[in-house]
């Protein structure tokens, strides 16, 4: 046996116990003839002595060791005299008997603390030993819990576990495939899944019912925080059900999985926002509702006071920052420059405070007597203290800039708490998204979602106006989730790949496994699948999904631990008739 106990488990109960660790030196101190070794593993560190006038070879040896030495001790626990009450084994101490070093370490490259000295990039380089430092490790334990309670509730609520191919064909989820040489195919390409969208279809059309898996999806897109080229999903299909079932069972699964793995109760059902009120109000499909600072319109109450900016402008909307009336110059400049960034847009930023006494202060006073101000602010739910900010534009254009101008300012106020979790379903979307580009619609989910039945008609004369039997699952302004209900019959299948441009050809070459299922009596279903990687950083309240994923890649979509993609053999390129363009290669490094 390498050991009989772990390095987390030991209590004052266990004095006197003859004891066997194993694992890794995490700190070696000396103090006059005793030398000190915090021996750490999964579990936990727990503090060796070694007394250099009891056994000076095995003191001796104890000192020869360094950082990151993987040893197997024995020793006998004792109660320590100065206990540490930060470690769960504070109380107790092993007095050293004997010793194996199982294996030397190198320097590490950074330290192995909860506070290390390395940076992303080296810690990436060195991911299996950035896995040892606990922060990385609990996100994994939870990662892991939070696996298991989904399970678990699925399971109780008959869904199937079933896997589905990885070498598979494209699926439109909207980003780029990664895309896979066949070598007994030559010139012919594998997709890896974006989702496994059709083929938990094909499973609902053969008879499955409720499924789940736990899924790896490929996506070859811009990267941001929460956005890996790959990451998994909770995937989900249901036969026989509609919206409403779809809704309950999946807010019963994530208040499942937030009581069992942070004892949160969410006694209230999850509040629901059409789409176009979520747009309306928050100038996101995502809204954080953690805190109110909604959109109010001001347009009508602005017009008519020879103020350019204002009249020409299709929409002008304020939010009330409670108690900012105390801004100083300083602080609004910063707020101008933070709305006028490139990636936000906006031209300016108009400020009206509210102040203690009452009385009204504007950056367009010049313009608007201070009963025309009063009137915004009235609007607005601004108290003495408060200071209304404006923005102004087009209107889906203000209303993202709005967006970001109210986060921000719930970033500022402190109201964006990462303890408290405000979840949302988000319903209504529309079935389509108008591309100014390409001058075509797109399917805003996905071309499988059913228009919503009171909206058919529309389907061929107001196309834009038409709204899916779609929903996200939001919590603080995250998407953790998305689903619809399916097409299940193939005329309106048809019709749907029609308006989306596709010729009846291209939809038969792309999708015709589905038509020709959907031929074969398609039960109604329809399915949601959650982002697992948000959900357990959404958990664990972290800024990126990279912490809770154990072999991540950055934001160029790297490994930088096994320095992949990479080049592969000119055989290998051979054996799959594959040339490459290297001038072209050469200009794009
Ligand atoms: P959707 O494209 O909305 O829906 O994806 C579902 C959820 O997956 C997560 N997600 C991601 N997480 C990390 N990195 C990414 N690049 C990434 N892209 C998406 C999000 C998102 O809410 N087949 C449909 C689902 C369905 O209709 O049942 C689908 O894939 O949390």
């Amino acid at each position: 046996m390498y050991r009989t106990k772990t390095c987390g488990e030991l209590r004052i109960a266990n004095a006197g116990e003859k004891v066997t660790l194993a694992g890794w030196v995490q700190r070696l101190r000396k103090m006059g003839a005793m030398t000190f070794v915090d021996l750490r593993d999964r579990y936990g560190i727990t503090q060796i002595v070694f007394n250099n006038e009891v056994d000076e070879a095995l003191c001796d040896a104890a000192n020869g060791l360094g950082r990151e030495y993987v040893i197997q001790l024995t020793g006998t626990v004792a109660e320590r005299s100065s206990k540490n009450a930060n470690l769960p084994t504070g109380d107790i101490e092993i007095i050293a008997e004997a010793m194996t070093v199982l294996n030397k370490s190198e320097v590490p490259p950074f330290t192995i603390e909860d506070n290390s000295d390395g940076g992303d990039d080296l810690r990436m380089q060195y991911r299996y030993l950035d896995l040892r430092r606990n922060a990385v490790r609990r996100n994994l334990e939870l990662r892991s819990k939070i696996c298991f309670e989904l399970r678990r509730y699925l399971n109780d609520h008959n869904f199937l576990e079933v896997e589905t191919p990885i070498l598979t064909k494209s699926t439109p989820e909207g980003a780029r495939d990664f895309v896979v040489p066949s070598r007994m195919n030559p010139g012919q390409f594998y997709a890896l899944p974006q989702s496994p969208q059709l083929y938990k279809q094909l499973l609902m059309v053969g008879g499955f019912d409720r499924y789940f898996q736990i899924a790896k999806c490929f996506r070859d897109e811009d990267l941001r925080a929460d956005r890996q080229p790959e990451f998994t999903q909770i995937d989900c299909e249901m036969s026989f059900v509609d919206q409403e079932d779809v809704l309950q069972i999946f807010e019963g699964l994530v208040k499942h999985v937030f009581k069992a793995t942070r004892g949160i109760e969410f006694t209230e059902p999850f509040p629901r926002m059409p789409w176009a009120d979520a747009m309306k109000y928050y100038g996101s499909d995502k809204p954080d509702i953690r805190f109110g600072m909604k959109f109010v319109e001001l347009k009508d109450l602005t017009e008519g006071h020879d103020f350019v900016v204002f009249d020409s402008a299709e929409y002008v909307g304020g939010i009330c920052a409670e108690g900012c009336a105390s801004y100083t110059r300083k602080q609004i400049d910063a707020l101008t420059d933070f709305v006028k960034r490139p990636q936000i847009g906006a031209k300016g930023l108009v400020w009206i405070k509210v102040e203690a006494d009452g009385s009204i202060k504007s950056s367009i006073g010049k313009f608007y007597s201070e009963e025309d101000l009063k009137k915004m602010t009235d609007r607005c739910g601004a108290k003495p203290g408060d200071m209304v900010l404006i923005l102004c534009g087009k209107t889906a254009q203000t209303r993202k800039q709005l967006n970001e101008l109210r986060l921000e300012m719930g970033n500022q106020l402190g109201l964006r708490d990462k303890d408290t979790f405000a979840p949302l379903w988000v319903v209504d979307f529309p079935m389509f998204e108008w591309d100014e580009e390409t001058q075509r619609y797109y399917a805003m989910h996905h071309p499988f979602t059913m228009p919503n039945k009171e909206d058919i008609s529309l389907l061929k004369s107001d196309t834009g106006a038409v709204r899916a039997y779609a929903y996200d699952m939001v919590m603080n302004g995250v998407e953790l989730g998305g689903g619809s209900i399916r097409i299940h019959e193939p005329e309106l299948q048809n019709l749907m790949f029609e308006l989306l441009g596709f010729t009846p050809e291209r939809a038969n070459e792309k999708f015709g496994f589905l038509m020709s299922a959907f031929k074969y009596g398609a039960p109604p279903h329809a399915g949601l699948a959650f982002g697992l990687d948000r959900f357990v950083s959404m958990i664990a309240g972290l800024d990126s999904i990279r912490d809770t994923i154990a072999f991540p890649k950055n934001n160029s979509g790297r490994d930088m631990m096994n320095d992949s993609p990479a080049e592969i053999e000119q055989e290998q390129l051979d054996e799959l008739f594959i040339m490459l363009d290297k001038e072209k290669i050469a200009s794009k490094k």
